[in-house]
């Protein structure tokens, strides 16, 4: 029996680094009319949008920033192993704090898979955002995705099976109104075995859209879009993502929000 490598299985389960990627290129096109050449990955863990970045074309270029050596160690072993001695040469990452004022500017500054919810009071958000701003190119924008709906307050742990032979669980653990912290946890099981519980945990806040909208133009955003995810014939979201004035109210939603400096 291989060995468990929660990164690849968590890899399979929650990331999509090659839509992300596209999404970002396209939106940054449509919304500032030139390309984007730079990227940096604020709580990149595993770096792979960064890795991603640098396939799009020779332009390329992206920094991960992120506090914690495991991911890195791993994106290096995994995915930037895996690139051409040219993208390699346009990725970089820093094993540092995203709040430092040293990390590089770039066109677009990204915050994937909600790593900001873990700024638990309104001023800790505000001075993360204050210093994403000031490492946005002057024509550049802040992007981050933001995810809520009934199911993220109620206690619920959600099931997929995958054809892999392997089930990836995503537990709500606990929501408190009052504060609106929440715990999450990722759990996988593979075939024949016992599960592995608490593989990863989240300890965030969660916050809305009109929150995260607000403090982005307080901190200086001149505009700030909403981009909501379409649904498929079942009902699951279809991963095409759109700009809107008004959401849906349904048990779980994905939304990018973008700032434009
Ligand atoms: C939820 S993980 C997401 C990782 C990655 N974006 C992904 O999609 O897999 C959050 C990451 O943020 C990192 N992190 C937390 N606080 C940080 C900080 N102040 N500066 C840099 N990285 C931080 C953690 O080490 C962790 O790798």
């Amino acid at each position: 029996m291989k060995e468990f490598d929660k990164y690849y299985y968590y890899h399979k389960s929650v990331q999509s680094p090659d839509a992300d990627v596209e999404f970002f290129d396209k939106t940054f096109r449509e919304l500032r009319g030139r390309e984007a050449v730079t990227l940096k990955e604020d709580f990149c863990g595993t770096f792979s949008i960064s890795c991603e970045w640098s396939k799009l074309n020779e332009n390329k270029q992206a920094c991960g920033v992120d506090l914690d050596l495991e991911p890195i160690e791993y994106g290096k072993e995994k995915y930037l192993s895996q690139l051409n001695d040219n993208q390699k040469s346009r990725v970089r990452v820093i094993h540092g704090n995203v709040m430092s004022p040293e990390n590089p500017s770039a066109d677009i500054v990204s915050a994937s898979n909600f790593s900001y919810f873990i700024f638990k009071t309104r001023a800790e958000l505000k001075d993360y955002f204050a210093k994403a701003y000031n490492s946005v190119n002057s024509d550049g924008m802040f992007i981050v995705d933001c995810f809520g709906g009934t199911d993220t307050t109620n206690p619920v742990e959600e099931e997929t099976e995958h054809e892999e032979g392997f089930s990836y669980f995503w537990d709500q653990d606990s929501f408190d109104p009052v504060s609106n912290f929440a715990q999450f946890y990722i759990h996988f099981q593979r075939e024949g075995e016992a599960k592995r519980e608490k593989v990863f945990s989240y300890d965030w806040r969660m916050w809305s859209i009109p929150e995260i909208k607000d403090l982005m133009l307080e901190v200086g955003f001149k505009d700030v879009s909403i981009y909501w995810e379409g649904t498929d014939e079942d009902g699951e979201g279809d991963g095409v993502f759109r700009a809107v004035k008004e959401g849906e109210d349904c048990e779980s939603w994905i939304s990018y929000i973008v700032g434009l400096k």
